[in-house]
């Protein structure tokens, strides 16, 4: 399907362009259409700009145009991180003081990670979907390496604040595997991995286990329950504010996939919404 959309040139620099595709994104996505191409041709660096300032990718580039590529639903989560960033650690202060989903029992696992990670005298960690660096601030803080991965800048932003030193990279967890230069002792995703669905929660996983150290550990801290069953329960319970679109770690799931071959792979249930998750690596 093609479609052009053009702004007007008495609308230009007023920002129309980036509501009119934040629109068409949201429609897109209740048709349920993934990416989005769009061609330009090399001397637009108006157009040009526009693309790279509003999440596009280049695909591929000759001596004439320019192809990128957009994922929907990157983008439409992006967005929304990106309002959400300043006011995250408070919502999460709130949900966790009500001890009601998603929050409760978040303080409970940023110290088990504290924990684990502090076994170790010497780590590098990298936190992915690392938000406002609320889990890695405090190892940072006790001298640990850190690289965070956020597709949210302006939470990377919050997030740089507090980890001045350490080395971000603002793009999706799939993006980003290709900008790992490091192999790391703990690989960490709090509250972020339930925006993969199942099976790209697995790929994902098992891709990540080449930049994990040997002895290394992936640690996964959530909403998340031992079965579906359990899950459903949790859903019904909080049905009224349940996200549709999440998928919280099931460790049932996790055990009957290909994980169990390249981890052993434990879970600790906090309380009855959330739950630790270690993977170690085999
Ligand atoms: C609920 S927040 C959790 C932040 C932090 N880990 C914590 O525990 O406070 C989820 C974070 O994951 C990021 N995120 C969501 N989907 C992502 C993706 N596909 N790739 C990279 N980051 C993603 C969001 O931008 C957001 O900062």
């Amino acid at each position: 399907m093609t479609r052009q959309l053009e702004t007007h040139r008495d609308y230009y620099h007023k920002g129309f362009a980036s509501k009119l595709l934040n629109k068409v994104l949201y429609e897109l996505k209740r048709d349920k259409i993934d990416t989005i191409y769009s061609i330009v041709r090399n001397h637009n660096y108006k157009s040009l700009n526009f693309h790279y300032k509003n999440g596009f990718s280049v695909e591929n580039k000759d001596d004439v145009d320019t192809k990128f590529v957009l994922n929907v639903k990157d983008q439409i989560r992006k967005e929304l991180f990106d309002n959400w960033a300043n006011n995250y650690n408070k919502s999460v202060i709130k949900s966790e003081q009500e001890e009601t989903y998603p929050f409760a029992g978040y303080s409970n696992i940023k110290y088990q990670i504290i924990d684990i990670v502090t076994k170790r005298s010497f780590a590098h960690i990298l936190d992915m979907g690392v938000g406002t660096g609320e889990i890695t601030c405090p190892l940072y803080n006790l001298g640990y390496r850190v690289t965070g991965v956020d597709l949210s800048e302006k939470m990377i932003d919050i997030a740089k604040k507090k980890l001045p030193n350490a080395i971000f990279i603002c793009d999706t967890f799939q993006n980003s595997l290709t900008k790992l230069n490091a192999q790391y002792d703990f690989i960490i995703f709090n509250y972020s991995i339930h925006h993969l669905d199942y099976q790209s929660q697995i790929d994902l996983l098992l891709k990540i286990n080449e930049n994990l150290s040997s002895q290394g550990r992936i640690i996964i801290g959530d909403v998340s329950t031992i079965n579906r069953e359990d899950m459903k329960k949790l859903q019904e319970k909080y049905n009224s504010i349940w996200d549709d679109e999440e998928y919280y770690p099931i460790l049932d799931i996790y055990q009957k996939s290909e994980l169990r071959n390249y981890y052993k792979i434990s879970y600790d249930k906090i309380n009855e919404v959330a739950g630790l998750f270690e993977l170690l690596k085999i």
